[in-house]
């Protein structure tokens, strides 16, 4: 699903990755979270799966768990939810106070397609909590740029319409939105829910 520059840009992305994957030191407290003070995330508003405005600060206080993809995707995205989702519903069993705290997000990049009524059935098959965002076309260009996200339209052989290639990311983000951690959204449920836990707690 990757073309070369999306692939250098998932390897620059996986070394930091790989770099929070580094064994707990003995007072997670104090360390420096693998994100922290990257220029990654900002404000949007954006159309839930109700299709309401829905904007950065209504998660004012909440740490927010986001990917970016698209419900048509036919293989990566429901696999990479699937993780996250598991590792977060994992992570509420094992802890359901801090779990409240987390906001799941999924945003898609394929706007054209996914309009609320799609998100909806889409979301609930990963979380009941999980809200999916949409927007017209210029709205998600302009987030998917703060948070990152490279995405683009190609034309595919044995598909009947366009897929999407994209960045793969399993953002958390801390309660005033800034930039904390990446997921490893291709982990175990447990280790998803590993470092939920690490830096939420
Ligand atoms: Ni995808």
């Amino acid at each position: 699903m990757m073309n070369n520059f999306l692939s250098a840009v998932s390897t620059i992305l996986v070394i930091s990755l790989l770099s929070a994957c580094n064994p707990a030191s003995s007072d997670s407290a104090t360390e420096e979270p693998p994100l922290a003070g990257a220029a990654i995330g900002g404000g949007f508003t954006l159309t839930n799966q109700d299709g309401e405005k829905i904007s950065d600060t209504d998660f004012a206080g909440k740490y927010r768990i986001i990917y970016f993809g698209f419900t048509y995707c036919p293989d990566v995205c429901p696999i990479d939810l699937a993780n996250l989702m598991n590792g977060l519903t994992l992570a509420e069993k094992e802890d359901p106070a801090m779990a409240e705290k987390i906001q799941p997000i999924f945003i898609s990049i394929d706007p054209e397609r996914d309009g609320p009524e799609q998100l909806k059935q889409y979301v609930d098959n990963f979380h009941p909590r999980l809200i999916g965002l949409t927007g017209s076309v210029d709205e998600i260009a302009a987030v998917a740029k703060k948070y990152l996200i490279i995405y683009n339209k190609r034309e595919a052989e044995g598909f009947s319409d366009y897929l999407v290639d994209h960045s793969r990311q399993g953002y958390l983000f801390g309660p005033e939105g800034e930039p904390i951690a990446l997921l490893p959204y291709d982990g175990t449920p447990q280790q998803v829910a590993d470092e939920i836990k690490r830096w939420t707690q």
